[in-house]
């Protein structure tokens, strides 16, 4: 079959070389976006009187047939014709016959793709935005049920100090409202649009490239037209962003996969989440976690895959570009269905408060506050921690804990220490008196909720 840039060439096509050439099997989902460029441009043309009004409506009447038949996934690809833009140009003509030839007028295929990409990764960071706000709000929602909840806080995973389990939910709070702003802030960046560029340097005809922009809802056009085809950083910025965003998943699930073992038992995933065992009938697997923890793997590597492609580019357009698209579509889709899971998956998710605080009891999280009680009482906070770390050792060979330890023996070592001393070594004292400004205690966890909520 004659290609539609077919001119210049007589040597005859090789379908498999077709087929290596060809991003249709992968670009088909920017249909949508392709003929919205279309319908602007064309719009345009009209206007301008590049082509008569007649001719443009002829063609914004074919384009939206295709965009209905898009919509009803009724429309046939080939990979004789290469991409999204000779696919959907053939069918035109097949619509409307030789005037939807005019449709290219002042256009390249380098415009339009880049036009196509914007228009996609808009639509698609808004609707990623809103999940990530959804999950925000069920972390606080759950962080609000467990502020008083008394679990391990750990440095290195070993028991550090006693804090509360809202406060660390409210940590991932934290990181996920930083993954949404750093996509918001992007947005102004994939708002920008390539359309009348042409190949790489304009065009001769009298084309408005205002009217095309605001048409499409762009909020500003590019002042270079070959920075405008060759660009892809909106891209590798939605990348970024969603690699740090899945690292925060990624961590997330790693302490979920942790806390669902036997050895920790803290929370339980509903059925719904977890997966059973071929072989082992008793097994109830964290398997969606795993799976988050697992993705935010092709995520980097569609990044880095991206970087790698575009860093030896020479301006403007080159085929290398078309390799932009799969990463950017699978890293939309792994995003998007790992927040809906891990929205879902906390939600739902069962917390063993009665394990997390006894995992409190039974080990030397209180040491600090041992310290902190001598210290308080003028002893120098070196000379305390000395103190308590060889009572700690003494403790260790004898198989007691801090709050075991006799009065008796405690005024021994030194007779500031009273009776008060029992309930300072509570976990629960612990975390309550930490009233520092962002710190565990319940007063500042209550805090980061309604600062939270009033945020969302
Ligand atoms: N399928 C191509 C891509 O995705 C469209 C642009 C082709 N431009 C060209 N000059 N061959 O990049």
């Amino acid at each position: 079959m004659a290609k539609l840039w077919g001119g210049r060439f007589d040597g005859k096509n090789e379908a498999w070389i077709d087929a290596f050439g060809a991003s249709i099997p992968f670009d088909q989902q920017l249909a949508k976006q392709d003929i919205t460029g279309s319908l602007a441009h064309v719009k345009m043309l009209g206007a301008t009187g590049i082509i008569t009004i007649a001719e443009a409506d002829k063609i914004s009447a074919g384009l939206t047939v295709l965009a209905e038949k898009a919509a009803n996934d009724e429309l046939v690809f080939t990979i004789e014709n290469e991409d999204i833009h000779l696919n959907l140009e053939k069918m035109l003509h097949d619509e409307i016959g030789p005037v939807a030839g005019k449709l290219h007028t002042a256009r390249s295929r380098n415009d339009q793709v880049a036009t196509d990409m914007h228009l996609y990764l808009k639509e698609h960071l808004l609707e990623i935005i809103e999940k990530v706000q959804h999950f925000r709000g069920v972390l606080v929602n759950k962080a609000e049920e467990h502020v008083e909840t008394i679990m391990p806080g750990y440095t290195h995973l070993q028991h550090a100090q006693p804090i509360s389990f809202g406060h660390h939910l409210m940590a991932y709070y934290g990181m996920l409202t930083r993954d949404q702003a750093r996509l918001e802030e992007s947005i102004k960046r994939v708002d920008i649009s390539p359309l009348g560029c042409a190949a790489l340097a304009g065009t001769t005809f009298p084309i408005d490239r205002e009217m095309t922009a605001a048409d499409l809802g762009f909020n500003d056009l590019y002042m270079n037209s070959l920075d405008g085809v060759s660009d892809r950083d909106f891209i590798l910025e939605f990348l970024s962003n969603s690699s740090i965003l899945m690292m925060h998943l990624s961590r997330f699930c790693e302490e979920i996969i942790l806390w669902c073992s036997h050895e920790f038992k803290f929370v339980e995933l509903t059925d719904t989440f977890s997966t059973g065992s071929s072989i082992m009938p008793q097994k109830k697997n964290p398997d969606m976690a795993e799976l988050i923890r697992g993705k935010s793997g092709r995520v980097f590597g569609d990044l880095v895959g991206l970087l790698t492609v575009i860093k030896g580019l020479p301006l403007a357009y080159n085929k290398d570009l078309q390799e932009d698209k799969e990463g950017m579509f699978d890293t939309v889709h792994t995003v998007a269905t790992s927040l809906d899971i891990m929205a879902g998956m906390i939600d739902t998710m069962k917390v063993n408060t009665q394990v997390m605080h006894d995992a409190t009891e039974k080990d030397f999280s209180n040491a600090t506050e041992l310290a902190d009680y001598l210290a308080t009482k003028g002893i120098p906070f070196r000379q305390a921690h000395e103190i308590v770390g060889k009572l700690v050792l003494d403790c260790t060979q004898k198989g007691i804990y801090l709050q075991d330890v006799p009065l008796a023996d405690y005024q021994a070592i030194n007779s500031v220490i009273e009776e008060d001393i029992y309930d300072t070594l509570s976990s629960k004292t612990a975390v309550t008196r930490r009233h520092s400004l962002g710190g565990t205690g319940f007063d500042q966890v209550k805090k980061q909720i309604e600062l939270a909520k009033a945020a969302l």
